[in-house]
């Protein structure tokens, strides 16, 4: 690799944190540039109009399985993280890897220009106003993918007289005390608001247009779901849907229906909950804090909108007519794209590379979602686009993977394809992608994500760039078989070997292996081991703790008498 390579990290949330870590530990000379006057992006409620997350609001998977890969949460820290926690973790993940230091904060990249070969960024001190520019070898765009919030046109929204705003302008419910509130959109955002403006607002309506599917976060024995799968899932999964993804989809539906009726059973069919969209088009979403909410009456799922016919009334698509609307929030989601200001540009202002060339509801035209496919080989290797590439896996270790390749193949241990091949995957993928959306009826403005990638077409070549060794090691390539790795694995340490296979899939697994082929720093196998002894442990007593709760027998997990669960 060319040491010292000067690396800049466009961002410096979630995703940009993880990145200059990684760039940082395989030798790049790294900066970081956040406007914000703190890291951790989006996971601080910020109270003003750039997005952020409500202070009420609840990380979605399990504390077990979103984790960094060489940091795992405080035993403190909720089984589900709030919010503030999640910001206490990337802040002191920043810390702890002596990251914090090299974050310029404060500070807004206002343009990134291409000339002689380098990356030259202009920079603006936001207190100060005052602009410089410094010069780059490589530049990662971690800007966050939720750029613009969509606000689909209501027909007569004029002639409302109440308040109508997009959900990145709700931070408090203090306002709304005893209204009636219509929220477009049913997705995670319409959920939180709803629990947020319970005990304050007299009536939610929740407006959709297709169904929905509830997750819960717990099974009934008191464990994560998202838990549940382990690595032998992850292994068949992967197979399955590149071989037979038809099938796999259809399978995956199924299970997840009767997970969803099991927890969240007789939904009234005017809810419109069912059918549910296909998990190929669409993200399920955890029900448990909305469900009392809807229970109880306070919460109403209604059709989606027709059009405003008056000051308070709304009239939906099948007729009923809402005559006591006080206010309507939009929680109808972002389009995703990079700032204006970050297209890259050559000196004489031309767009030099733009992700989005078909409009933020496309996928983007880039390389496996990150690097831009541009005839100009000196750019497609030194700059990549970070939060544009997502597959349907819990937490953070998929973006942290998606920095480790970016690294792998920067430093030079891995390699793009040539332009051609790279062209040509995503040409098939976008067809696939528009068949998939036919096949699965998503209307073309729907909210099916443009960074979303089908697991089968990402996570291995991920995997396989960062150079974890997870799925050569642990059958990857799904025979069902051994290979000379699991054998020398299972041969030489049979207790790693098990804690791999059945053990809980904590992100830690990622971690443990080393390939000759080169790849991101490893644990290796004595502290991976140690590492998974503890990730096990502190899951064990969480649930334990969780069943005592629940009054569970600590040896069968049912029910005791007289428990709450009983
Ligand atoms: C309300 C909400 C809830 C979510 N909940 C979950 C969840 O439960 N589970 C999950 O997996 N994901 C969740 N997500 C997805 C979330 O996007 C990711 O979890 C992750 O936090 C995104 O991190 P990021 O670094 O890409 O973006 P961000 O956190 O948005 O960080 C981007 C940073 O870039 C900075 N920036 C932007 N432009 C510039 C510029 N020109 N110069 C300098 N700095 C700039 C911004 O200030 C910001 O700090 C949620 C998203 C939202 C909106
Ligand atoms: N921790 C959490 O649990 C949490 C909390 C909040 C947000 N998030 C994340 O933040 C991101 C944004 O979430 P979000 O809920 O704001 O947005 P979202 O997931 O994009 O959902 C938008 C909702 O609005 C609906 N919608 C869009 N256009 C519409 C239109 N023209 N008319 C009627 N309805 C329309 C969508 O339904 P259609 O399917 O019909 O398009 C969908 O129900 C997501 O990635 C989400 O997972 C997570
Ligand atoms: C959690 O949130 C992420 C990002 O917003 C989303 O892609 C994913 O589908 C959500 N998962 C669940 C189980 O709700
Ligand atoms: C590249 O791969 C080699 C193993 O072939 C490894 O020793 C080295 O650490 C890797 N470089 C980086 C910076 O990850």
């Amino acid at each position: 690799m060319p040491p010292n390579d000067k690396v800049a990290v466009i961002g410096a949330g979630a995703l940009g944190l993880m990145a200059l870590k990684q760039f940082k530990e395989d030798g790049f000379d790294v900066t970081g540039f956040e406007s914000r006057p703190y890291v951790g992006g989006l996971w601080k409620d910020s109270r003003d109009s750039t997005i952020s997350v409500h202070a009420s609001t609840v990380f979605n998977t399990s504390k077990f399985r979103a984790a960094i890969s060489d940091f795992p949460f405080p035993e403190s820290t909720d089984n589900f993280p709030t919010a503030t926690q999640m910001h206490d973790y990337l802040c002191s993940y920043a810390d702890h890897f002596d990251v914090k230091r090299h974050v310029k904060l404060n500070t807004k990249v206002k343009q990134i220009l291409r000339e002689n070969g380098q990356w030259i960024l202009e920079v603006e001190d936001v207190t100060s106003g005052s602009v410089s520019t410094q010069r780059f070898d490589r530049v990662a765009i971690a800007t966050g993918s939720y750029y613009a919030p969509r606000w689909p046109k209501l027909e007569g929204l004029e002639k409302f007289s109440g308040k109508a705003f997009h959900s990145i302008d709700f931070h408090t419910s203090e306002s709304f005390k005893d209204q009636n509130l219509l929220l477009i959109g049913m997705h995670a955002t319409a959920l939180d608001t709803t629990t947020a403006l319970s005990g304050i607002a007299k009536h939610v309506y929740l407006s959709h247009r297709h169904g929905l599917t509830l997750l819960p976060s717990y099974t009934p024995e008191g464990e994560p779901s998202d838990t549940v799968p382990g690595l032998g899932f992850l292994m068949v999964q992967s197979w399955l849907e590149a071989n037979m993804p038809a099938t796999w989809t259809w399978l995956f539906d199924k299970v997840l229906s009767r997970i969803s009726n099991a927890a969240f059973p007789n939904t009234p069919d005017e809810w419109g909950f069912r059918p549910a969209p296909s998990i190929a088009v669409a993200t399920p979403v955890m029900g448990d804090s909305v469900w009392p909410h809807l229970k109880s009456g306070f919460a109403e799922p209604v059709p989606g909108v027709k059009h405003i016919t008056g000051p308070k009334t709304v009239e939906l698509t099948n007729g009923r007519v809402l005559t006591d609307i006080d206010t309507i929030i939009y929680c109808t989601g972002y389009d995703f794209d990079i700032p204006e200001d970050l297209i890259p540009k050559t000196p004489s202002q031309e767009n030099l590379y733009h992700p989005y060339p078909n409009g933020p509801r496309t996928n983007p035209y880039l390389y496996r979602n990150i690097f831009p496919l541009t005839s100009d080989e000196t750019i497609r290797n030194t700059l990549a686009f970070i939060g544009h590439s997502a597959t349907p896996y819990p937490g953070f270790v998929q973006f942290e993977l998606a920095c480790m390749a970016v690294s792998q193949i920067w430093v030079g241990n891995k390699s793009l394809p040539d332009l051609p091949t790279m062209k040509t995957w995503h040409a098939t993928w976008t067809a696939q992608r528009a068949a998939t959306i036919r096949k699965y009826n998503a209307p073309s403005d729907s909210t099916f994500y443009p960074a979303l990638l089908p697991f089968a077409k990402y996570f291995p070549w991920m995997n396989e760039m960062a150079g974890t060794g997870l799925f050569e090691t642990m059958g990857g390539k799904c025979n069902g078989m051994f290979n000379a790795r699991t054998w020398e694995l299972w041969w030489r340490d049979r207790e790693l070997y098990d804690l791999m296979r059945n053990g809980i899939l904590t992100p830690t697994v990622f971690r443990v292996f080393e390939m000759e082929s080169g790849g991101r720093k490893a644990l290796g196998w004595e502290e991976g081991k140690r590492r998974l002894r503890r990730d096990n442990e502190v899951y064990q007593k969480a649930v334990r703790a969780r069943g005592r709760e629940l009054g569970l027998d600590e040896d069968t997990g049912k029910p005791l008498k007289g428990g709450k669960a009983a």
